[in-house]
């Protein structure tokens, strides 16, 4: 199969990148990160969460974070802007704060839905039903992820058909895209080929996303795998920030910038600018008292610049 003419790059960064963060960032500085990627020229950038902050405390200012971003700079710029909502209370804070995208997110595994989001797999897609509702009545567009959808840190690999079911129940439900998560990262071209059969299988490829954590080093292959069967939307986190708090041992999602260069190497459009990603890589991390994880950064950035 050929590959796609364009691909669509999510950027997770301010969500998955941040939230298993210990240190508090402020929350002038979230805003910041997310106004720069959305200067790159990317088309979403899921913007937070509006979790029980006592499950991911640096998520706590999810309202401030996303009414700032909505009223600032940006305003009205053609950008989707998801916040995930793992129930009805956080959906309604969403839309106080002005969402016009959310993310629900079920998982494959029944002990990592019970970890994550404390309930089990049918209980949450029962729990997400009214989500969709509501969010159809206010014309709000909905995600959906499945975790775990190729391995889970507590029960090992996942069948892909459990995957499949799961992906099937969030698309019928009225998730415009469902991206497969690879939380943990352990998944291969092979793995990930199989898991993307099983999904085809049941939802339109075009409406399926790849989400690879890079713990093994093995995102860029996967999703040069995925393109090969038709995929062509990607969640990346800046930086490669990230992990999942309640997924052990998980590292950060693939960094953009690296996404970017392999898009930019095959001829494919994304229209993302890629220096102005660095800088956005560059800035996060400064904050962060460190180096950004992408190779892509290093090699172009590494040798001059020092942390800010
Ligand atoms: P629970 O304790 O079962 O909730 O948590 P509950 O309904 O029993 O309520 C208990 C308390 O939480 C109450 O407060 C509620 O008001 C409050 P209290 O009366 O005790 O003061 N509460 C909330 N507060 C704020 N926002 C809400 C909310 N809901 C209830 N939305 C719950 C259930 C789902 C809330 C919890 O488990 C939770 O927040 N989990 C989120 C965990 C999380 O964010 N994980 C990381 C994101 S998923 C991920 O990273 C994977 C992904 O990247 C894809 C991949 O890589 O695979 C997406
Ligand atoms: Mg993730």
């Amino acid at each position: 199969m050929t590959l796609p003419k364009r691909v669509k790059i999510v950027d997770v960064g301010p969500r998955d990148g941040l939230q298993n963060e210990r240190q508090r960032v402020s929350t002038a500085v979230k805003v910041e990160l997310v106004e720069r990627l959305i200067d790159s020229g990317l088309p979403a950038v899921e913007v937070t969460a509006f979790v029980s902050p006592r499950w991911v405390p640096q998520m706590a200012d999810n309202a401030e974070v996303l009414r700032t971003v909505l009223a600032g700079r940006y305003a009205g710029r053609d950008v989707s802007l998801p916040v995930l909502t793992p129930n009805l209370q956080g959906f309604d804070a969403a839309v106080a704060a002005g969402a016009q995208e959310v993310a629900i997110f079920a998982a494959a595994s029944e002990s990592f839905s019970q970890k994550n989001i404390n309930c089990s797999i049918a209980e949450s897609l029962k729990r997400f039903a009214p989500v969709v509702d509501a969010a159809s009545a206010l014309d709000i567009k909905v995600r959906g992820y499945v975790s775990c959808a190729v391995a889970c840190p507590y029960e090992g690999a996942v069948d892909p058909a459990h995957s499949a079911a799961v992906a099937r129940q969030l698309y019928e439900m009225g998730c415009y895209e469902v991206s497969l998560g690879d939380t943990i990262g352990t998944g291969t071209p092979a793995s990930v080929q199989r898991l993307l059969a099983a999904c085809a299988a049941v939802v339109p490829i075009e409406h399926l996303a790849g989400h690879f954590h890079d713990t093994y080093g093995m995102a860029i292959a996967n999703i040069h795998a995925s393109m090969q069967m038709g995929m062509a939307v990607f969640d990346s986190s800046i930086a490669g920030l990230g992990g999942c708090p309640y997924a052990p041992g998980a590292s950060g999602n693939v960094a953009t910038e690296d996404l970017l260069y392999l898009l930019q190497g095959l001829s494919i459009d994304t229209g993302v600018v890629m220096d102005k990603l660095l800088d956005a890589s560059a800035f996060i991390a400064g904050h962060l008292s460190r180096r950004p994880l992408s190779k892509v950064w290093h090699a172009l950035r590494g040798q001059c610049a020092a942390v800010q």
